[in-house]
């Protein structure tokens, strides 16, 4: 990843489970893996001149580091926070500290399934959520992202 080079460097985060994509429950989440995903968010960052940095983990406490270091590095961050979306005020507070633009997405339509994942702690410090489009969820919030990042900095020059 040549950073220097690139006018916007994103932290991408995966939550629990998701390292099982391709073999979790694919009539929910299909049957494309992790590492196809982050291979389509790799060639749609080097179109738009961004630098990824990508991390899954099982553990909140991993994933609150993750957000942490990034207001070291980051612009902004593109989240798929797992069950955690529903559960976790720790990572809802991680990211409303750093400040960072955030991005929810989710592969699965969280609004058409169990009533206990319609309500998420993360969407009311996200810039947006996109919900229900399989892996394609994770590239329309990256371009999501990218377009608002480039969008703030025209506002301001
Ligand atoms: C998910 C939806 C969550 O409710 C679930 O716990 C996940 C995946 C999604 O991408 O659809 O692990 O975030």
């Amino acid at each position: 990843m040549s950073e220097a080079l690139d006018k916007w460097r994103v932290l991408v985060l995966h939550g629990p489970n998701l390292n099982l994509l391709g073999l979790r429950e694919p009539n929910v989440y299909g049957r494309v893996t992790l590492e196809e995903i982050n291979q389509r968010l790799g060639e749609l960052a080097a179109q738009r001149q961004a630098a990824l940095r990508i991390a899954q983990s099982n553990h909140e406490g991993a994933l609150i580091d993750a957000i942490h270091d990034a207001r070291e590095w980051a612009h902004g961050i593109l989240i798929n926070p797992g069950a955690y979306t529903h559960t976790s005020v720790a990572l809802r507070d991680a990211i409303s500290a750093v400040a960072l633009p955030c991005v929810e997405v989710h592969l699965s339509n969280v609004h058409r399934r169990e009533p206990f994942r319609h309500h998420s702690f993360i969407t009311p410090v996200a810039l947006g959520v996109i919900a229900g489009f399989g892996w394609r969820s994770y590239t329309l919030g990256l371009m999501a992202l990218l377009d608002a990042l480039d969008e703030q900095c025209a506002s301001r020059s």
